[in-house]
C-alpha cells in the first residue's frame, strides 16, 4: 500500500492502519494541477473493468459514466444522477490485458467533492478530480480479492450488527402511534410471518424534535417498548440530523449555550430547515459536540431501545433561512410581471434550488477541534460523524452490547460504526436491479451491513415486484421493507400472495445460519460478503461482464429475477453448479447444471440459488411457529452441498448480542461426505 499526501489534508478518520508516506511520485496515474485541485488520470484498456465506488447508480462495472462523491439527498435515483447519499472513494481498476501495468486499487481520502470520470468523457480514460488537499492510497496486485482485502485492512473492521438485525424488519413512514405498530406486529403474527423489528419514522417524535417521544401517540413508551420486546419485536427509532429551534427544548438550548452547532462566518448559528421547520445542525466534526449529541441516545436506550437509524445527515436542507428570504423577495418583486419563458423557468429554478443549495453548504463552518473548516470542504464526513457520535456513545452506555445502527449518509470509515441503507429508491423494477448491483460495490468500500428499501420507498409496489424483491433481499444483511407515506401499503400481509411472502421470509430464516456465519467471517477477516462473480472466477473472461448475479459468502451464487412479468431468467454459470430451488423452507429440489448459460424458470413463489462445486452450507430446519431469529436453532441443521466426494465449511457462531466475537480458532471446520449432505 502506498500513500501519497497532497497539500494539507484534514484528518478524516477513514484509515486505521499506519502507512508511511511514499517518497516516490505516484506511478499508476498521470498527475496534473487543475483549477482548485488535482487531476489523476490513467488509460484504460478496452476490456478493463472498474469496480467499487459504493453507493452510486449504474452497474457493477462502473465504466461509462462519471460519479461525484458529494453526499446528496436526492430521492430520484435515475441513471443520470452523479451523486447519491455517500462518498465512497475507493475503486479497483482491473487490467484485463495488462498492457498498461498491473491492476490496482485506489482510495482518495478527500471529504470534499471528488469526481470519478470512469470513461465518460473519453472511453479509454479514468480521470479523478480532487481538491488540492487530499491523501491518495494505491495498492497494486493481480488478485481482485487481495486488492479488496488490502484496502479493507487499511480502513478497519466493518460494523457488526446484532444477530436479531438479520431477521425480517418492517418499516413505513406513517406508523403514527402504538396502535399502528401493534397492528403491524399482530398481522405478521396472525399470518405466521416472522418479524424482528418495526421502525419508528419521524412521526413518533413530538414535533419532529430529536430524542423526544410524542406522549399522545405513545403514552407509555417504555412500557410499549418492553411489551413489543416480549413479543420478540425490536422498535427502531429514527434520529434526524437537524435540531429544531425552539425555546425550552433542551437539545436546542444546550446546543446553543455550549456552541455545539455549525456556525456561519460571523459566528451566528447557521439556520436551515428540515421536518420541524427551522433547525440548527450539530457540529458532529467537533469532538465535544459529538459526545454531547451521542449522549442523547442514552434516554432511548434506557427505555429499552437497541437500534437506531440516522437520517437526513448529508445534511439535507430544505432551505436556509437566508436563501429563502432572498428567493421570496425576488418572487414578490415579479409578482405583477408577465413572466415569459426565461422568467418563468428562472423562478421555477430558484424555488427548486432552495433544497440542498450548494451555496448553503459553503456558508457554514465546523470547529474541527480548534480548526475552523468550511462545510463544503468536508461535506462527506457529516453523516459519518453523526453515526460515530452515536456509536461512541453506545460504547460508553452499553460497552458489550451490539446496538443496531445505520445511516443514510456515509463516508468510508463510517463502515466501522454502522451500516447504511440505500435511501429513497422507488418501487421500480430498475431499482431492484440497482439494489443488486449496489451490494458488491458497497461491500468493496467496507459497508457490509446494508440493504435497500425492500419493495421500494417511493411509488406503489405491486405484489409481483415485492415478491421478486423479497426473493433477492433474503440474502441482504439488512432485510427491511420500508415505504414512504402516501404510497400503497406494502407489508407482506397486504397482498393476496401472503403465503408466498411467508414462505420467502421463512427461507431467509432457514438460511440464517449460513448468512450470519458468512457475514461474521467477512467482517472479522476484512473480506467481502457480496462479490462480483469475477472475484471468484478471475480466469473466466465472461465472469467479468456479469452484471446481475452475485456471489454471497463462500458457497453460493445468486441470480435474482428483476424484470416484470418474467417467468425466469438466463443465468451464467462459471462452472458446474447445483441449482437449489426452494418452494418453501421445507420443499427443495436440486439440479446439477453445467458451466455456461441456462434459462432457469423461477416462479413468483420460489427462491433459487446455486452452490459452487465442492461447497456446502448449513440450512436450518424451522418449526412451524418460528417468529424471530431466536427461534432458529443452531442444533437443527441440514447441510446442502455439491461435491464429488466431500466438502468443507467453516461455520461461525456466537451469542449474536455481545461483542465477544468468536476468535478464528473457534470457528468450526465441518467436513462432510457427499452422502451426509442434501443435494443431488
Ligand atoms: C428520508 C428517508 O430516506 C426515509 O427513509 C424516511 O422515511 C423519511 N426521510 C422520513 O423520515
Amino acid at each position: 500500500m502506498k500513500k501519497y499526501v497532497f497539500g494539507n489534508p484534514v484528518k478524516t478518520g477513514a484509515v486505521v492502519k499506519e502507512v508511511l508516506e511514499s517518497e516516490d511520485e505516484i506511478s499508476v496515474f498521470h498527475l496534473s494541477e487543475v483549477q482548485d485541485g488535482l487531476e489523476f488520470s490513467c488509460r484504460m484498456g478496452e476490456r478493463d473493468v472498474v469496480y467499487g465506488l459504493g453507493e452510486q447508480v449504474r452497474g457493477i462495472n462502473k465504466r461509462g459514466f462519471s460519479y461525484i462523491s458529494y453526499a446528496s439527498d436526492d430521492p430520484i435515483h435515475t441513471e443520470n444522477k452523479h451523486s447519491l447519499y455517500g462518498g465512497h472513494n475507493f475503486l479497483i481498476l482491473y487490467r484485463a490485458d495488462a498492457p498498461d501495468g498491473k491492476s490496482f486499487g485506489v482510495f482518495v481520502d478527500d471529504p470534499g467533492k471528488v469526481v470519478f470520470d470512469v470513461g465518460e468523457t473519453r472511453r479509454d480514460l479514468l480521470l479523478i478530480r480532487t481538491g488540492k488537499d487530499c491523501v491518495v492510497y494505491v495498492t497494486e496486485g493481480d488478485s481482485l480479492k487481495d486488492l479488496a482485502k488490502q484496502f479493507r485492512e487499511l480502513v478497519g473492521q466493518s460494523y457488526i450488527a446484532p444477530k436479531w438485525a438479520f431477521g425480517y424488519q418492517q418499516s413505513r413512514w406513517g406508523y403514527l402511534n402504538e396502535s399502528d405498530v401493534r397492528e403491524v406486529v399482530e398481522n405478521h403474527r396472525k399470518h405466521g410471518i416472522p418479524l424482528e423489528a418495526v421502525y419508528l419514522d419521524i412521526d413518533y417524535m413530538k414535533d419532529y424534535k430529536d430524542f423526544t417521544v410524542d406522549e399522545e401517540r405513545f403514552p407509555d413508551f417504555q412500557g410499549f417498548v418492553e411489551k413489543m420486546r416480549r413479543e420478540g419485536v425490536h422498535l427502531v427509532p429514527i434520529i434526524d440530523a437537524g435540531v429544531k429551534i425552539e425555546k425550552g427544548y433542551p437539545v436546542y438550548e444546550e446546543g446553543v449555550r455550549e456552541n455545539y452547532f455549525c456556525r456561519e462566518e460571523n459566528g451566528e448559528n447557521f439556520v436551515g430547515a428540515v421536518w420541524p421547520g427551522k433547525v440548527h445542525f450539530p457540529d458532529f466534526l467537533n469532538a465535544k459536540a459529538r459526545t454531547w449529541f451521542g449522549g442523547k441516545y442514552r434516554r432511548l436506550i434506557e427505555q429499552g431501545i437497541d437500534g437506531f437509524w440516522n437520517d437526513m445527515n448529508e445534511p439535507a436542507i430544505f432551505y436556509s433561512e437566508k436563501n429563502l428570504k432572498k428567493v421570496l423577495d425576488e418572487i414578490s418583486s415579479i409578482k405583477d410581471d408577465n413572466l415569459d419563458l426565461n422568467d418563468f423557468f428562472h423562478m421555477q429554478e430558484i424555488v427548486e434550488g432552495l433544497c440542498n443549495h450548494p451555496e448553503d453548504y459553503k456558508s457554514f463552518y465546523h470547529d474541527m477541534d480548534g480548526v475552523k473548516v468550511r462545510h463544503d470542504k468536508v461535506h462527506n464526513l457529516y453523516g459519518f460523524y453523526m453515526t460515530k457520535a452515536a456509536a461512541e456513545a453506545f460504547d460508553q452506555i452499553a460497552p458489550n452490547q451490539r446496538i443496531l445502527l445505520f445511516s443514510r449518509s456515509s463516508y468510508i470509515g463510517m463502515h466501522r460504526y454502522g451500516g447504511i441503507w440505500t435511501g429513497d429508491n422507488e418501487s421500480w423494477w430498475s431499482h431492484l436491479l440497482l439494489s443488486i448491483q449496489q451490494m458488491p460495490s458497497l461491500n468493496l468500500c467496507g459497508i457490509l451491513y446494508t440493504g435497500s428499501d425492500l419493495g421500494g420507498f417511493g411509488s406503489d409496489a405491486t405484489e409481483d415486484l415485492l415478491l421478486r424483491w423479497m426473493a433477492f433481499a433474503i440474502f441482504t444483511p439488512l432485510m427491511r421493507n420500508h415505504a414512504a407515506a402516501g404510497t400503497r401499503r406494502q407489508e407482506a400481509y397486504q397482498f393476496e400472495a401472503v403465503e408466498s411472502f411467508r414462505s420467502l421470509i421463512r427461507i431467509r430464516y432457514a438460511l440464517l445460519p449460513y448468512l450470519y456465519s458468512e457475514y461474521m467471517k467477512a467482517a472479522l477477516s476484512d473480506e467481502l460478503y457480496f462479490r462480483p462473480v469475477s472475484f471468484d472466477y478471475p480466469k473466466d473472461r465472461h465472469a467479468f461482464f456479469v452484471e446481475d448475479q452475485l456471489m454471497v459468502g463462500e458457497s453460493i451464487m445468486i441470480a435474482p429475477v428483476y424484470t416484470q412479468n418474467a417467468a425466469g431468467r438466463y443465468v451464467y454459470l462459471p462452472e458446474e453448479m447445483l441449482l437449489v430451488r426452494m418452494r418453501s423452507d421445507k420443499e427443495r429440489t436440486y439440479q446439477v447444471l453445467s458451466k455456461g448459460h441456462h434459462y432457469i424458470d423461477v416462479s413468483l413463489k420460489e427462491a433459487v440459488f446455486f452452490v459452487k462445486k465442492d461447497h456446502m452450507l448449513p440450512f436450518a430446519v424451522l418449526e412451524e411457529d418460528v417468529r424471530t431469529t431466536q427461534d432458529v436453532s443452531p442444533e437443527r441443521i441440514v447441510w446442502i452441498g455439491f461435491a464429488d466426494k466431500e466438502a468443507e465449511y467453516v461455520l461461525y457462531e456466537d451469542d449474536g448480542v455481545s461483542k465477544r466475537y468468536a476468535p478464528k480458532e473457534d470457528w468450526k471446520t465441518i467436513r462432510l461426505k457427499k452422502e451426509e449432505m442434501e443435494g443431488f
